[in-house]
């Protein structure tokens, strides 16, 4: 095993200029510092290209808890690289917390740290890693929903590395001066990725956390939520509102008030009588359904699910032994200890009844877990959790706090998978950590219809996704409050372009159906639709992607041109993938500056339905086509089954580049099922080329072994001068399309 201070003597400038840093860091943070421990004592092992993974000391190392961020744990590969640039210093605070620091270089900017209030750069920041109900959060609140101790740094060359607290522990990320970490608990492992840029990081730590399984297609499609619709009169009335409006929608979702009194895997004898009819006629309707499930269970004798958890003792426990208790919707509660398998297994079991009555998918809320009649909103950190060994053993809830929400979640998938083997399962949970992507979605949490929330969806979705969850957007037109007309309007005509587009409201709060605002906004919102629908091919592809490599499929501007200083504070844009471009206007006053990424980007729009006001609905926002790259789109349509065949009807959006090339990708499966493992799938490379006054198209199939169609395939060009040329041929042949 080789140590760092080996390999002091490579006084590389980077690290020079690191060591002064470090110094001039460390007299700041010195104050509350007790005890540092020695750098030549300081474990490095290669677990990975261009990954490390340092312990404090050989004691530190054998005593390490197992990893519950990584998809298994890590192996030795050999000694740290003598390049390896970035090395972390550990030491204790006066509060016993465990230290560890990395300096930066100037000029170097700071992501990621999970679901994050105000700026997508992060840089002088300071947030906690502590599942919190944050109801009602703003720009600064320290602890939000979820829990990524996990910090991707971009170095000024556009290099870039990425640096993980191994802790399920709290932990404080600090980047006032370079990334630091105090943690709660035992020393513990810190890994650090170097990559030459922010897209080798990412992959590597999808290589790490695991990526996100592949959703059923239903899933990309636009939710409808609010607390609560019900009785299932108004859920009805509602999908049926989307049909008749001709606004495309594939979900609609039930939230607490479909229970018995609040009572999880039970239905309300009044509002829900029959639950497997409301679900078949949703399904004739076109539309998926979601189920609400919280972790709190009503502390009852005689409720089922509390009777048959007694029995196997399934409840979180105070340090006594005895089951603790809080209050949560149905009054007082007890809660699974998803740490221990017995407890996950039983859990899982429970959905097979459930999944029964025809649902689709699942939301698992509250499950940081919320408390409510305490002031620290959830359970004592000296609560006891009898964990299996695999996860560290019994220990404290101080230990478990930010793993329960994706243990439950992960309980949660293995029942709805047990249930329904065939199907991709969909569950959405609030409370996760980092690598809980591998489990389940997320969505904000409960934010406020004000303008700095519909300014801060963009970076929060943003850092999530260079945290490992791609599959994640806000509430659209807000969760608490009304909020005006045109910040919904606004909210949609770029929100529903965000990887997870699902509008949401509480209880109390004004209707917030897409035609609840008249039908001026009623038109805005059909058309942010379209184009998320137009644009499917396109998501569904980079949601393959983002399972196969760990990228995210909404991304910063940035990734554009890592080296460009000027993108790294990007605000109110993102990026589709590489190469489309979306750039919304977020705040009230309207006008926000538009940072563009050097090269040609081609703004476009797509054919209105209605008329042909879309390039002028302000509230939309502008789309643009990278020069040299291709987007595959298709037909709007009312939701995932409207088309039997998804692999009908393509058309290409082609942008040249200088040297009059252009390329891109198209995923195509069954949306559902598992055949795509086996083969049953396309995933085909487009390439343009022009040659003098001729555009030619080629196909390459670049996996999978699903038959390609007999389709036509529609090319739509767009030319530097603003003009568009199109051409039609039968894809996988070639297209040639005359560019005079
Ligand atoms: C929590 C959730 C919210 C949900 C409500 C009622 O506040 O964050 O989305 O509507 O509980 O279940």
């Amino acid at each position: 095993m080789r140590r760092p201070q080996e390999r002091r003597h490579l006084i590389t400038p980077r690290r020079l200029l690191a060591l002064a840093l470090a110094l001039l860091g460390q007299n700041a943070a010195n104050a509350r510092i007790v005890e540092s421990y020695p750098g030549e004592e300081i474990v490095a092992e290669r677990i990975g290209d261009g990954i490390v993974q340092f312990h404090m000391n050989a004691e530190a190392k054998a005593a390490r808890l197992p990893s519950l961020a990584l998809v298994e744990a890590a192996r030795y590969e050999g000694p740290m690289p003598e390049a390896f640039a970035v090395v972390p210093s550990f030491a204790r605070d006066r509060a016993g917390r465990f230290v560890t620091s990395v300096t930066i270089e100037p000029g170097t900017s700071l992501y990621g740290t999970g679901q994050a209030g105000g700026e997508l750069l992060r840089n002088g920041k300071v947030t906690e890693a502590w599942n919190t109900d944050a109801y009602g959060y703003g720009a600064k609140t320290k602890a939000l929903y979820t829990s990524h101790p996990w910090v991707l740094a971009v170095r000024a060359d556009g290099s870039a590395f990425g640096v993980l607290a191994d802790t399920t522990y709290r932990v404080e990320i600090d980047l006032r001066s370079g990334i630091t970490f105090r943690a709660d608990g035992p020393a513990h492992p810190v890994i650090v990725i170097d990559g030459d840029g922010p897209r080798a990081v990412m992959e590597s730590l999808g290589t790490l956390t695991g990526t996100i399984e592949m959703p059923p297609r239903w899933a990309l499609g636009y939710h409808q939520c609010r607390y609560s619709y019900a009785p299932d009169d108004r859920v009805r009335e509602v999908a049926r509102g989307f049909r008749e409006r001709a606004i495309p929608a594939d979900v609609i979702w039930m939230d607490i008030d479909y229970m018995d009194g609040f009572r999880c895997f039970t239905f309300d004898a009044e509002g829900f009588p029959n639950p497997s009819a409301l679900n078949a006629e949703l399904d004739a309707l076109g539309f998926s359904n979601v189920w609400m499930i919280d972790p709190g269970i009503k502390n009852e004798e005689g409720y089922f699910v509390h009777d048959q958890g007694d029995e196997i003792n399934a409840w979180v426990q105070r340090p006594d032994g005895t089951p603790f208790t809080g209050d949560v919707w149905p009054g007082e509660c007890v809660f699974p200890d998803f740490t221990r398998s017995d407890v996950r297994e039983w859990w899982a079991g429970l959905y097979a009844d459930f999944m029964a009555n025809g649902i689709d998918g699942v939301w698992n809320d509250m499950n940081e877990p919320s408390v409510f009649n305490v002031e620290s909103k959830t359970m004592p950190e000296d609560n006891h959790h009898g964990a299996d060994i695999e996860l560290g053993g019994p220990g404290p809830h101080a230990r478990y706090h930010n793993v329960y929400g994706m243990l439950m979640v992960q309980a949660s998938r293995e029942g709805i998978m047990a249930a329904n083997p065939d199907k991709r399962p969909f569950v959405l949970s609030r409370a996760n950590y980092l690598g809980g992507h591998r489990y389940g979605a997320t969505w904000t949490g409960d934010n406020t219809s004000n303008w700095a929330h519909v300014e801060m969806s963009i970076p929060m979705t943003l850092n999530l996704g260079l945290s490992g969850q791609p599959f994640v957007g806000p509430d659209l037109g807000g969760f608490i409050h009304d909020g005006t007309p045109e910040m919904y309007s606004r909210w949609f005509g770029f929100g529903s372009l965000l990887p997870f587009a699902r509008g949401h409201t509480q209880k109390g709060n004004r209707d917030k159906e897409p035609w609840a605002y008249g039908p001026e906004i009623e038109a805005t919102v059909r058309r942010a639709l379209e184009r998320r629908y137009r644009l499917m091919p396109l998501y569904y592809t980079l949601f393959e992607e983002a399972h196969r490599t760990g990228m995210p499929v909404a991304r910063p501007v940035f990734f554009a041109d890592p080296a460009d200083a000027r993108l790294r504070d990007v605000d109110n844009a993102f990026l589709l993938g590489d190469d489309l471009l979306i750039v919304a206007d977020v705040s009230k006053r309207r006008g926000d500056a538009v940072v563009m990424p050097r090269g040609d980007w081609r703004g476009f729009d797509f054919p209105s339905f209605d008329g042909g006001r879309d390039s002028k609905d302000r509230d939309q926002a502008r789309l643009f086509l990278r020069g040299g790259g291709i987007v595959p789109t298709g037909p709007v349509h009312q939701h995932f089954g409207d088309r039997p065949d998804q692999r009908d009807e393509l058309t290409l959006l082609v942008a040249l580049d200088s040297s009059g090339r252009a390329e891109g990708e198209l995923y195509e499966d069954a949306g559902e099922g598992w055949g795509f493992r086996e083969g049953d799938y396309l995933r085909t490379r487009y390439t343009a080329q022009r040659s003098g006054d001729v555009l030619r198209i080629d196909t390459e199939t670049v996996g999978g072994v699903a038959p390609r169609s007999e389709r036509t395939l529609s090319v739509r060009v767009l030319m530097e001068d603003g003009t568009e040329l199109t051409g039609e041929g039968t894809d996988g042949r070639t297209i040639e399309i005359p560019l005079r």
